[in-house]
């Protein structure tokens, strides 16, 4: 046990609590309940709970790779999205539909992100694997307007 396990330890638990958010907030627009005030709170700790700790571990041994570049750049974007809809939810400003394509555009862009993270590719395949998950994203939700998925 030393500190960099520690630390990466918390850069989990951060990521983890991503995922249950990104849950909360799927299960909420299903059911039709709110979940920004949950997301307001729990949102930006998890968000430096991962920013953080990932910063002291890519100093620590693994410099600016292709996939910590990626890494941080799709964390940047869940955290502006994520935010974005969130406010636009509580204003009403934002159709259900379209909360529904940021909710599963920003779950495939962290999957893609998990991916990086355990498999640490080059720059080329770390990006393929985030717009991979924006991708299929953003296919579930046009199938999911057209009453493709819908039993
Ligand atoms: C959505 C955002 C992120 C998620 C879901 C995420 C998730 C993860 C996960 C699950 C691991 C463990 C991989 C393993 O042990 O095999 C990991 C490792 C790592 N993450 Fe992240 N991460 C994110 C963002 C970042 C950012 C923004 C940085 C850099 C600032 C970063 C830097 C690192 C580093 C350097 C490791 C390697 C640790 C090691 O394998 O020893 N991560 N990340």
């Amino acid at each position: 046990m030393d500190l960099y396990s520690i630390v990466l330890f918390v850069h989990i638990v951060g990521a983890l609590v991503l995922f249950v958010l990104l849950t909360v907030e799927g299960v909420g627009l299903r059911a039709g309940f709110p979940s920004a005030a949950l997301n307001r709170v729990l949102g930006p700790i998890s968000a430096l709970a991962i920013l953080f700790p990932g910063l002291y571990l890519m100093k620590a041994q693994w410099g600016w790779t292709g996939w910590v570049v990626v890494g941080i750049a799709a964390w940047f974007l869940i955290a502006v999205i994520g935010a974005g809809t969130g406010i636009g939810v509580m204003r009403g400003r934002i159709t259900r539909q379209a909360a529904t394509a940021s909710w599963l555009i920003r779950v495939g862009m962290a999957l893609g992100v998990v991916f990086d993270m355990t498999v640490k590719p080059s720059l080329l395949v770390s990006l393929g694997a985030v717009v991979a998950g924006i991708a299929i994203g953003g296919a579930v939700s046009v199938a999911g307007r057209r009453g493709v998925l819908s039993t």
